[in-house]
């Protein structure tokens, strides 16, 4: 839903040109007002569709296919999956060998344009690879990895919003307790963290580099800092990352 918004909000395509499946409709009204054609009915819904978007559960997913590979065109429809932990092997055992299947890991800032997409494939005609870049870069950063990786892109990226929303959380509770109305200390957060992440990108910049602008000897930035390192702050991240990639290799196959 969120790629088909941003698809839509950044004129990639007209509502018009994608058909959203669900079980229940009925979830569906603010979509079908925004002009998306809508259908309970995968089969219908594959028929004609240039591009298959794949972006059910991993535990739907196998279901989904059985149910669209009689219907589907694998000379002409490429088939993009979301799907977490699946491999492109996988999904063409279930659609067929000559099937064109690229996996994407989005993230949630898709639906305002500012995903972090990771793509792969392992083998794919590099015309359809082209397309998919072009349609997941309508509405973010696009990096094409190893298939190999996508579990570590899926927690880096698509887990990893979280991550960073929880630190914006926890920063803003911070200014809380030091004086601010929650209102304006999550406000003060949000923008503090966009500056950094904007920072990096427009400077092209090390955070590190960054961060010794702002530590002076002695000074208030390096003791909260260090005393947030003292508490395991880049540990709790780098082993809360490994832990997600390791979950996210498992949700097909348990
Ligand atoms: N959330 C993220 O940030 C993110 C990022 C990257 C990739 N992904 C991947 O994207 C996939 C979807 O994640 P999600 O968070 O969007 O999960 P979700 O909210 O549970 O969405 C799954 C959707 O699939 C629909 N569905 C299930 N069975 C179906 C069927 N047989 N036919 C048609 N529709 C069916 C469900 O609707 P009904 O129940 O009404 O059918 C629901 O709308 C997952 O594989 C996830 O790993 C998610």
């Amino acid at each position: 839903m969120s790629l088909a918004k941003g698809l839509v909000n950044k004129n990639y395509c007209a509502p018009a040109e994608i058909t959203l499946t669900r079980r229940s409709l009925q979830h569906l009204q603010a979509e079908s007002d925004e002009g998306f054609r809508l259908s309970d009915d995968n089969v219908a819904a594959v028929q004609g569709a240039s591009i298959v978007v794949l972006a059910v559960l991993p535990q739907q997913l196998r279901k989904v296919m059985e149910e669209i590979a009689p219907a589907i065109d694998r000379q002409n429809q490429l088939f993009v999956s979301v799907v977490s932990g699946v491999s492109c092997a996988e999904i063409r055992a279930v659609l067929g060998e000559e099937a064109q299947v690229v996996r994407a890991m989005p993230n949630t800032a898709i639906a305002i344009g500012q995903s972090m997409t990771c793509i792969a494939a392992d083998q794919v005609l590099p015309e359809l690879m082209d397309e998919v870049t072009r349609m997941f870069e309508t509405v973010g950063a696009v990096v094409t990895i190893n298939e190999d990786l996508m579990t570590s892109a899926t927690a880096l990226c698509a887990c990893g919003i979280a991550f960073f929303l929880r630190g914006i959380r926890a920063a803003s509770q911070g200014g809380v307790e030091i004086g601010f109305h929650a209102h304006d200390a999550l406000k003060m957060a949000v923008q503090t963290a966009k500056g950094a992440a904007d920072l990096l990108l427009q400077t092209n910049s090390h955070p590190e580099g960054e961060i010794d602008k702002v530590t002076s000897p002695k000074g208030c930035t390096i003791a909260g800092l260090n005393e947030m390192e003292h508490n395991g702050f880049s540990s709790a991240f780098i082993k809360g990352i490994k832990l997600s990639a390791l979950k996210a290799g498992n949700l097909y196959h348990d």
